[in-house]
């Protein structure tokens, strides 16, 4: 599918490169097109670059990368097509958000031509690069409101190569971003160590 990636840093790059190994069509979008042109080709993968708008207008779906404090005023000022599917994988650390309330709805209040899924949230973006760790797949929870774009953004979260689960509907996302901070805590802070992810066990292998 077509895919447009807002930003070009670790994460729109990670993902830009699994998708395009999919046989996903991207194009990676950049405040600045030159900047989105350059990370673009250095991918080297058959990867378009070019602006914000470029990747909106490219995009079936389109993945959004904002660092979490600029994600919603970053979104209000981008014109997205009606209905178009916008994944979000911004996180909220550092943010004060009050419980229950999330970026994700946040964002889905300041793009309301929008379908918005939270995905991709809740990994590192250097497992997220190889998730299998030792034989296990990392999990990819994802949710929103639609259900049609929840079933194309599961697809995405499997071609990525992550475990897809879908956690429902767009009020969960809080759940998902306080899952990414206690991920942050771990690594960060309890020395668990980066090169970690969540993954659900199942009894039965499906
Ligand atoms: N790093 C991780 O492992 C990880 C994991 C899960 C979720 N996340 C979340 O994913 C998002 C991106 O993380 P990242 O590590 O990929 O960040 P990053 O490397 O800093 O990339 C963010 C990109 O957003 C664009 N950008 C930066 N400031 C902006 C602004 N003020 N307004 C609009 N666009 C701006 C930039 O692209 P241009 O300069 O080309 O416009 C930049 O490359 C964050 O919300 C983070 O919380 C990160």
């Amino acid at each position: 599918m077509r895919i447009g990636i807002l930003g070009t840093g670790r994460m729109a790059t990670t993902l830009a490169r699994l998708w395009a190994n999919a046989e996903h069509d991207v194009l990676l979008g950049s405040r600045d097109p030159g900047r989105g042109r350059t990370v673009a080709a250095d991918l080297d993968a058959g990867i378009q670059g070019g602006a914000n708008d470029d990747a909106i207008a490219h995009g079936d779906a389109v993945l959004l990368t904002f660092p979490g404090g600029e994600a919603v005023r970053g979104v209000s000022g981008l014109r997205f097509r009606e209905g178009q599917i916008l994944v979000d994988l911004t996180n909220r650390a550092g943010l004060d958000l009050p419980a229950g309330d999330s970026l994700a709805l946040r964002i889905q209040a300041a793009a309301p031509r929008t379908r918005v899924v939270k995905a991709f949230n809740t990994i590192h973006f250097r497992s997220l690069a190889d998730p299998v760790h030792a034989t296990v797949r990392a999990a990819g929870p994802y949710c929103g409101d639609d259900a049609e774009a929840r079933r194309i953004v599961g697809g995405l979260v499997a071609d990525a190569g992550l475990d897809p689960i879908d956690a429902g509907p767009l009020a969960q996302a809080y759940l998902l971003e306080h899952l990414a901070l206690l991920w942050i805590d771990l690594a960060f802070t309890r020395g668990v160590g980066a090169d970690t992810a969540f993954a659900l066990l199942r009894r039965e292998s499906t």
